[in-house]
């Protein structure tokens, strides 16, 4: 079990590996990230929970590293782009065109993997819904939403709305 070695020192679990980092109590997990141990997969949109730009994967669900402290994350699987590998969603985003920007694309890969994990069979509307929580405010979702439909078996197949 990863744990608070001493104060400001944290162990992490990080892409499957033990890592060592320096918070102060108030560093997100979306600031550690990135700042002390280079992945830059997640991104610092809105920074309040809206944009889904810093979504990583914790114990197997999705979650917004801004509102996370670095601290909480002790004790926790983390998952970030960079620990993604050969997954179908990355594949069906590839198929589908569902890379947009680097801004948000890594967001919406991450949401797209859990949610295959978590619901392979996800009614359209739970579908819709684990995607709202993630924005593009660029260009729209269609692509996206064609690649993650192409992974699941969904129960009900009903024409895709947009997310
Ligand atoms: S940066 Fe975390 S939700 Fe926008
Ligand atoms: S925010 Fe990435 S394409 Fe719109």
């Amino acid at each position: 079990m990863w744990q608070l070695v001493e104060k400001g020192l944290l162990e992490l679990d990080v892409n499957g590996e033990r890592k060592t980092v320096i918070a102060r109590p108030a560093d997100t997990l979306l600031h550690v990230l990135r700042t002390q141990l280079g992945l830059t997969g997640a991104k610092p949109g809105c920074e309040n929970g809206d944009c889904g730009a810093c979504t990583i994967i914790m114990d197997g669900w999705p979650v917004k590293s801004c509102l996370i402290l670095a601290a909480d994350a002790v004790g926790h699987k983390i998952q970030t782009i960079e620990g993604l590998h050969d997954s179908p969603a990355q594949s069906a985003f590839l198929e589908q065109w569902g890379f947009q920007c680097g801004y948000c694309t890594s967001g919406f890969l991450m949401v797209c993997h859990a949610l295959a994990k978590i619901h392979p069979r996800a009614t359209p509307e739970v579908r819709i819904d684990w995607l709202q929580s993630n924005i593009c405010r660029c260009t729209s979702y269609e692509e996206i939403d064609a690649a993650i439909r192409s992974i699941l078996h969904e129960i009900e197949e009903e024409p895709a709305e947009r997310p």
